[in-house]
């Protein structure tokens, strides 16, 4: 037996026992020659004192150990004596009232000296990732570990109790258009060919609902070949869900009992349920943002009526091309520097605009390089619609709808992130965005593609909308999603079970009826057999465990992440294989060729 109890288990009514602990050595102190050494394992940390008269070689040894050395300890558990009248009790640990008075010492094994100290908070993140098995020992990241179980397990009892069956489905499987590219397998025993690995296992879900499976889900791993951001990883992990028979709202109040079980066993706290509503074109709207983080306020003044004859043309030019103006009032912001405002601009102009007009509003002035187009009634107007006060900052957008909601979201955003206007802020704001589009054209490519995925239900009332392209940008679809704070933590819609409805949809985005048989043949043949209506819904189970931790990254909640370029820096894959290998596999690297040519 290595040991009796972990290193968080002592407390004074253990005093007198004889106890064998196990760890890490996390600090050593040498008092006058007598070592104190904090001991951890995973669950805490307990003092242990090596006296020379309780054991002198122990005591001896004790001098050598060096932090992160491994060790087993045996001794009697103590109170923590009184030195010079003063108490050593430590209230900020939980074994701070007593301490172990070794009597036996075993060195397990020892450690080098770490790359970088456990305790220090600003380090790199490649040095972070490639010693990830001790940055995993600080006890963050520790947390987020214990956190991540803690959630996936309150996920899985709280499906369990509600009848859903937990079920794997391929990861060497064929593509499924989900919106990234895919990672692809080469198959030896299928020379040529090549399995995709699942960017979400959607198809499966949706057959195992024909096999008449009714509830289902998974934590499940996804695959994406795309680009990276702190809340995107390569491959991640989702709590995949489908259920046959049933509604959006039965969708809605189960995932919003799963979200309510998910808080109170990781964070102990109740969530109001249900969860507001908002459907896709308010939420463009009012926040110019598919999830919109309603925290910080400045939602969206539409002021057509207000320029409707205004002789200023950037606003007028908008109206009269059937465009719209919409103001935002950052509220204490007229202190905004020149740098600012020119990078609002250029964010501004990244989004889409030609342009960013604003008003500053100082010592009672309109400090702004269009003030001087405005009349007295269009400004007594701007003062009433934007509730306008001493100290505030008005931004534009003067354009088509949804440029002006996509650029003014942008700005919305960064205003708030500048005035760290969410800074600490302890509120949980959840939200359902309903009524997705279901059609978004690709101008450059001249095509239409699936907002969520090809598979998504129509709304029944918009299902004539779908003879006539003219009218496809107008459909809504019965998808929604499920934010939290701006991010958006799943996504899922009613689908599609009707073979002729599916088939319709996949021609109407450009996959002809060769390629509808090859790509999906399978699904809709088994559309055939009897497919019952059914819907789902994916949460991103990375993105809600670093909501719930507190991190700004995924990776800070993922054992082993990939880097923002995708590698893996501890073991350094991707890497070069053999070309043995490569040749088993009927695959040849053209990255040389690709290489320019040096002279
Ligand atoms: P969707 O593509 O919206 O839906 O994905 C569902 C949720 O997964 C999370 N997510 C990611 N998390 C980390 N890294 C990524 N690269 C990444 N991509 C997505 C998001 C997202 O809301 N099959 C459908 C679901 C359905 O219709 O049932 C799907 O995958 O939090
Ligand atoms: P201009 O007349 O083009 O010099 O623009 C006058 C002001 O309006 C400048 O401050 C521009 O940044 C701003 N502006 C130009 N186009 C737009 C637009 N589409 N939306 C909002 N502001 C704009």
């Amino acid at each position: 037996m290595y040991r009796t109890h972990h290193c968080n288990a002592l407390r004074p009514e253990h005093i007198g026992q004889t106890v064998t602990l196990v760890g890490w050595v996390n600090t050593v102190r040498d008092h006058h020659g007598v070592i104190f050494v904090d001991l951890r394992d995973r669950e805490g940390v307990t003092q242990c004192v090596f006296r020379t008269e309780e054991n002198s070689a122990a005591a001896g040894e004790s001098h050598e150990l060096r932090a992160e050395d491994v060790v087993q300890v045996t001794g009697r558990v103590s109170e923590r004596p009184e030195i010079e009248g003063k108490s050593t009790v430590n209230a900020s640990i939980a074994t701070g009232e007593i301490e172990i008075v070794v009597t036996g010492l075993t060195v397990l094994n020892k450690s080098e000296v770490l790359p970088f100290q456990l305790d220090k908070d600003q380090l790199g993140e490649d040095l972070r990732l490639k010693y990830r098995y001790l940055d995993l020992r600080r006890p963050r990241m520790a947390r987020n570990l214990r956190m991540r179980h803690l959630v996936a397990k309150a996920a899985r009892d709280f499906l369990d109790e509600q009848g859903f069956l937990e079920i794997e489905t391929p990861i060497l499987s064929k593509s499924t258009p989900e919106g990234a590219r895919d990672f692809l397998v080469p198959s030896r025993l299928n020379p040529g060919k090549f399995y995709a690995l699942p960017q979400a296992p959607q198809q499966y879900k949706q057959l195992l609902m024909v096999a008449g499976v009714e509830r289902y889900f998974q934590i499940a791993r996804c695959f994406r070949d795309e680009d990276l951001r702190a809340d995107r990883q390569p491959e991640f992990t989702q709590i995949d869900i489908e259920a046959s028979f049933i509604t959006e709202e039965d969708i809605f109040a189960l995932i919003e009992g799963m979200l309510a079980r998910v808080f109170k066993a990781a964070r102990g706290v109740e969530i109001p349920v249900p969860f507001e509503r908002i459907t896709w074109r308010e939420a463009m709207d009012r926040y110019g943002s598919d999830k919109p983080e309603r925290r910080c306020g400045m939602e969206f003044v539409d002021l057509g009526e207000v320029f409707k004859d205004s002789t200023f043309k950037v606003f007028r030019g908008a109206l009269d091309n059937g465009g719209v103006v919409k103001a935002l009032n950052a509220k204490g912001f007229a202190c905004v520097t020149t740098g600012q405002i020119n990078r609002l601009t250029e964010i501004a102009q990244e989004a889409g605009a030609k342009g960013l007009a604003y008003i500053k509003v100082e010592n009672g002035e309109w400090k702004s390089p269009i003030v001087k187009f405005f009349s007295d009634a269009e400004k007594a107007a701007l003062t009433e619609k934007l509730a306008i006060e001493e100290g505030d900052l008005i931004l534009f957008g003067a354009d088509k709808w949804i440029n002006v909601c996509n650029v003014l979201g942008r700005i919305r955003l960064e205003v708030a992130s500048v005035q760290e206007l969410l800074k600490d802020d302890p509120r949980l704001d959840f939200l359902w965005v309903t009524e997705f589009p279901l059609l978004d054209h690709d101008s450059e490519e001249d095509k239409w593609n699936a907002v969520h995925h090809p598979f998504t239900r129509p709304v029944a009332g918009d299902l004539a909308l779908l003879e006539n392209e003219a009218t496809f940008d107008q459909i809504r679809a019965v998808a929604y999603d499920v934010v939290l704070n701006g991010c958006e933590i799943g996504g899922g819609s009613l689908r599609i079970h009707e073979p002729d409805l599916q088939s319709k949809m996949f021609g109407i985005l450009g996959v002809d009826e060769e390629h509808q048989a090859s790509m999906f043949g399978h699904l809709l043949s088994a559309f055939r057999f009897g497919a019952p209506p059914h819907g789902g819904i994916a949460l991103g189970f990375d993105r809600l465990v670093m909501l719930i931790c507190g991190e700004d990254s995924i990776r800070d909640v993922i054992a082993f992440p990939k880097n923002n370029k995708g590698q893996e820096v501890m073991n350094g894959c991707p890497a070069e294989v053999d070309f043995k290998q490569l040749r088993e596999l009927y695959v040849k690297s053209t990255v040389q060729e690709k290489k320019p040519v040096q002279s």
